[in-house]
């Protein structure tokens, strides 16, 4: 497997605390899944992964460019219908206008809400909302999906919809890399686990292993009592 992202020794350091620290890895599944106690730097590391901070040190290097898009576990809906919450991302990237809006009709029926369409974003429900934002960074077809805790505020059965859909975006090509508090969740989207403590990487694995044979004892803490 070879990586797609290589990260050199990267670090973060706010107000005189470490949130990141000296994280060297490589990514190459193409479903990664972060997980790790609250507070551990999953969010951070997403972020720095995805540009919106810079780090205090170290490095990303990616092996190619990659157009990549994020997720976040509030979508962000504009004041506006969900339909032209989807057309908004696909004009910003430059399609035009005829062209937006076949795809983001297109894309809203593949999370299937093509009947909400017309209704504003802000009234549907948070899971709705979540899978118009689905539908807004599907519609840009990225070659990176990043997603930090998608399903968190969901209520199960909008949470099986959210994850089916990452499910159906990650087999359309698109690389996945996320973190979520569903443990049941992580098993059955993750190829390769990242499991992170106090800012540094405690262990990378293949899921089962990790979930059958967690190397660490921070690991074995977390999934003790996670799942008890
Ligand atoms: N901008 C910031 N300034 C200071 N501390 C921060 C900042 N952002 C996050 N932190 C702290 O860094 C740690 C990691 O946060 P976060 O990445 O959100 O963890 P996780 O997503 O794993 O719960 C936490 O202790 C958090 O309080
Ligand atoms: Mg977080």
């Amino acid at each position: 497997m070879s990586a797609w992202l290589t990260i050199d020794r990267l670090g973060l350091t706010e107000g005189g605390t470490r949130i990141i620290d000296d994280v060297s890895l490589a990514l190459g599944a193409q479903r990664t899944v972060v997980l790790g106690p609250n507070g551990a730097g999953k969010s951070t590391l997403l972020r720095l992964i995805h540009g919106l901070l810079h780090p205090s040190g170290g490095a990303l290097r990616w092996a190619q460019p990659l157009s990549q898009a994020m997720v976040f576990q509030r979508p962000v809906m504009l004041r506006t219908t969900a339909l032209a919450n989807v057309v908004y991302g696909l004009k910003l990237k430059g399609y035009k206008a005829n062209e937006c809006a076949r795809r983001a009709q297109e894309s809203l029926a593949r999370v299937g809400l093509e009947h909400l369409a017309r209704r504003p974003a802000r009234l549907l429900s948070g899971g709705e909302q979540q899978r118009v934002a689905l539908a807004r960074v599907w519609a840009l077809e990225p070659e990176l999906l990043i997603l930090d805790e998608p399903t968190a505020s969901l209520d199960p059965a909008s949470s099986r919809e959210v994850e089916r859909i990452i499910g159906e975006i990650a087999t359309n090509g698109t690389r996945i890399l996320m973190t979520t508090h569903n443990l049941g969740q992580a098993r059955r989207l993750a190829e390769e686990i990242v499991f992170i403590d106090r800012g540094r990487i405690a262990e990378q694995t293949p899921v089962t292993e990790f979930f059958n044979q967690p190397q660490t004892a921070a690991a074995q803490d977390f999934l003790q009592e996670e799942m008890p």
